[in-house]
């Protein structure tokens, strides 16, 4: 057996070696798989141009960009919940105050939406075609905007939905005449015509995106607010603005600003039409609208999935890195676009408290991607790459994957394994079919994922997916515990992903561990609940034959004294209701809380196995939705309440439960412990996988 594992070890590591060799040797002929850099040629004729602008890498100045993991207090952000409720606050806050500007809250009353065009087999039968006015105040000479809208004929749910507000009109995407023509503040010189019909349908393909299974929805940005400094005479601004002795105030919104606010009215909208899944959205951007796709989805959670073309300075760029456009280029340029506040900083970008890296970070947990081009160095590509690099810490803290690279790719090689993506591609500044190929993809793999259902819930402390590899600082550990691993793949053991990578966990032929993680709610989130409800997915591995019983993970208040390991509980001490396992009978492995309690009798804990049922039997090879809860007794009496389900179903309860006298014993940690024992130890090596661990105030539920 021994010697089987050598050979096959030997003859590994030759064709693994083998396969580095050939792959070393592709790499120096093909030259396209090299981490993208500017071209010289393209940087220096662009320098040439504007003597005052920077296009070469070494000119970029030093900078230290600010943390998106620490309160304005200096306090480190420790976990999931207080991302959401201090930090993100934070940093929205800011960014409305010193970049963007802040917009009317909520949805304006009395705003109206009118269907004027409903069309089946519209587009050679291939799509329904809908035409709708939002009028933003309901009144007659009020602002309004119309949104196009296509969805795949044959669609028998909600679609998913692209939405994208557009540069020259509705018209212009789609040469149909039955596409209203935009007329409202049109730019001089860009009159809307019957011959600028479908001028800009390369941008928009629309048969592509309906064929995969999209909708798409678009907007003339110029109904919302026209892109000229006019002083906010027209568009929304009057309309809604609120003067200070006659003057706009310094956060006062920009154009930018109201344009994803009018995406937000769209998204009112969505929710109102049963065809279109508006859990589902996802907003898009070229350039300017691609700054504005960003601060829409920054600013409205609704939008599932955020994406930003080419949007550069003010979108996805750093800000600090002073290349291609700056701030006080834009806000020279475009003094309309963003606050007047913005203004400040022409010049003085490290004075700003934000960056753009943490505008990203404000999508998490939801996926964002972002998309650059060769040839678009006024964008400053790598300044976008490096927003994306830099948000990472934030879908790490909340255990998701994000962009996965520490350099940038190589052309054309679009990054999606995370939460965030990118690609930079052939060419220059637009939007093109290779982009949109891209954002369906990325789409496909993210509207199918259990974030979209957790992600409304506001009651939720902590997940983690183990997608993350440093998911073990999101328990507060500073290394991997040793015996576990993440893993997607795993055949020797029929392992088959839950959703992406998952915890591998190994009790060794001879031992007794497993692991021991705890998750401490004084040290994440600051104090320690009276109730909490843990639920995990859990897969036994195909060796998984376990001829004695065990812990599995659970939920503890031991405060290293009691109530646990041969420590009785004493009602003062402390107590824990971790899982356990039994042997397996007849194939299954019985579960059940092995808990320490005041009433227990002796040095060893009571057993509970989850009979309801007979739920609590578990077979090997199958993932299964396990949740606990456990709310702790009045001190002194029996009202201590654990419950059990598997896969949504009741498994256990029991309401009578007494695991303190004292209330400052109180529910401590979510234990993730596996232990084989008892004296007892493995009689050969024992696997199992836990993914999608996740701890909230109420009720959680299979996904
Ligand atoms: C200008 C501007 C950019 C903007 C672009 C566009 O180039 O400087 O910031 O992204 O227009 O919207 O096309």
């Amino acid at each position: 057996m021994r010697r089987n594992n050598l050979i096959l070890g030997l003859l590994f590591l030759i064709v693994t070696g083998v396969m580095c060799v050939r792959s070393r040797a592709q790499a120096s002929v093909v030259k396209a798989e090299k981490s993208w850099q500017a071209r010289r040629e393209l940087s220096d004729a662009a320098a040439r141009r504007r003597k005052d602008i920077i296009y070469h890498e070494e000119k970029v100045p030093d900078y230290t960009l600010p943390q998106p993991l620490w309160l304005a207090d200096g306090t480190k952000v420790a976990g999931a919940e207080m991302w959401r409720t201090r930090r993100r606050p934070e940093i929205l806050e800011l960014f409305r105050k010193y970049v963007y500007g802040r917009a009317p809250v909520g949805r304006p009353k009395g705003m109206t939406f009118k269907v004027f065009d409903l069309k089946h087999k519209a587009l050679n039968g291939l799509a329904t075609r809908k035409q709708v006015t939002v009028n933003f105040t309901g009144k007659e000479n009020g602002p309004s905007m119309d949104i196009l809208i296509y969805l795949p004929g044959a669609a028998k749910k909600p679609v998913p939905t692209f939405v994208i507000l557009n540069f020259g009109g509705n018209h212009t995407i789609n040469a149909h005449p039955g596409i209203k023509l935009s007329t409202r503040w049109m730019r001089s010189g860009r009159e809307a015509t019957e011959g600028s019909r479908g001028s800009s349908s390369s941008s928009y393909p629309v048969e592509k995106i309906l064929s995969r299974g999209y909708g798409l929805a678009t907007i003339y940005y110029g109904d919302i607010d026209p892109d000229y400094h006019d002083g906010f005479k027209n568009g929304v601004h009057p309309v809604f603005d609120k003067l200070v002795d006659g003057k706009r105030a310094p956060d006062a919104w920009g154009s930018v600003c109201a344009w994803a606010w009018g995406l937000s009215r769209a998204m009112d909208y969505f929710e109102s039409d049963e065809v279109i899944d508006n859990k589902r959205i996802a907003v898009l951007g070229h350039s300017r609208l691609g700054k504005t796709s960003l601060w829409a989805g920054a600013r409205d959670e609704r939008f599932a999935l955020v994406i930003s073309n080419n949007s550069g300075c003010g979108g996805a760029a750093l800000s600090r890195r002073r290349f291609g456009e700056t701030v006080k280029r834009i806000n020279t340029s475009f003094p309309h676009w963003f606050c007047d506040n913005f203004k400040k900083y022409n010049g003085e970008e490290d004075r700003l408290p934000v960056d753009q890296h943490m505008l990203i970070a404000l999508m998490a947990p939801r996926p964002v991607y972002v998309a650059s081009a060769d040839e678009d160095l006024w964008a400053d590509p790598r300044g976008e790459f490096l927003a994306c690099k830099n948000a990472g810490p934030v879908y790490d803290l909340l255990g998701l994957r994000s962009l996965g690279v520490k350099k940038m790719p190589a052309l054309n090689s679009p990054i999606q394994k995370g939460k965030v993506g990118y690609h930079i591609r052939t060419g220059g500044h637009g939007l093109t079919e290779y982009d949109w190929q891209q954002y369906m993809d990325f789409a496909d793999k993210n509207f199918k994922g259990a974030e979209i259902s957790l992600r409304d819930r506001k009651d939720i402390i902590f997940f983690c997916g183990f997608e993350s590899n440093k998911w073990y600082e999101q328990f507060g550990m500073r290394s991997r515990p040793e015996r576990v691993e993440v893993v997607s793949s795993d055949s020797e053991r029929k392992f088959e992903p839950h959703a992406g990578r998952a915890m591998r966990i190994k009790i060794d032929r001879g031992g007794h561990y497993g692991a021991s993680i705890m998750y401490r709610f004084k040290g994440q989130v600051g104090q320690e609940p009276q109730e909490i409800y843990f639920r995990y997915y859990l897969r036994l591995a195909d060796d998984w034959n376990p001829a004695g019983g065990g812990k599995m993970p659970g939920i503890s208040g031991t405060y290293g004294r009691a109530g646990w390991g041969g420590r009785p509980s004493d009602g003062r001490n402390g107590w824990s209701a971790r899982g356990q396992f039994n042997r397996q009978v007849d194939g299954k492995t019985p579960v059940g809380y092995y808990c320490y309690h005041a009433d227990m009798k002796g040095r060893y804990g009571s057993n509970w196995i989850w009979d309801t049922e007979k739920r609590g039997y578990l077979e090997n090879n199958r993932w299964y939705c396990i949740e606990q809860y456990v709310k702790m007794n009045t001190p002194g009496k029996n009202d201590g309440i654990l419950r059990g389900w598997v896969d949504g179903q009741p498994a256990f309860e029991k309401t009578d439960v007494r695991m303190r006298d004292v209330d400052i014993l109180r529910i401590e940690a979510v234990w993730l412990n596996l232990y084989l024992g008892g004296s007892w130890v493995a009689k050969s090596d024992h696997h199992l996988y836990i993914d999608d661990v996740v701890i909230a105030h109420n009720y959680i539920g299979p996904i």
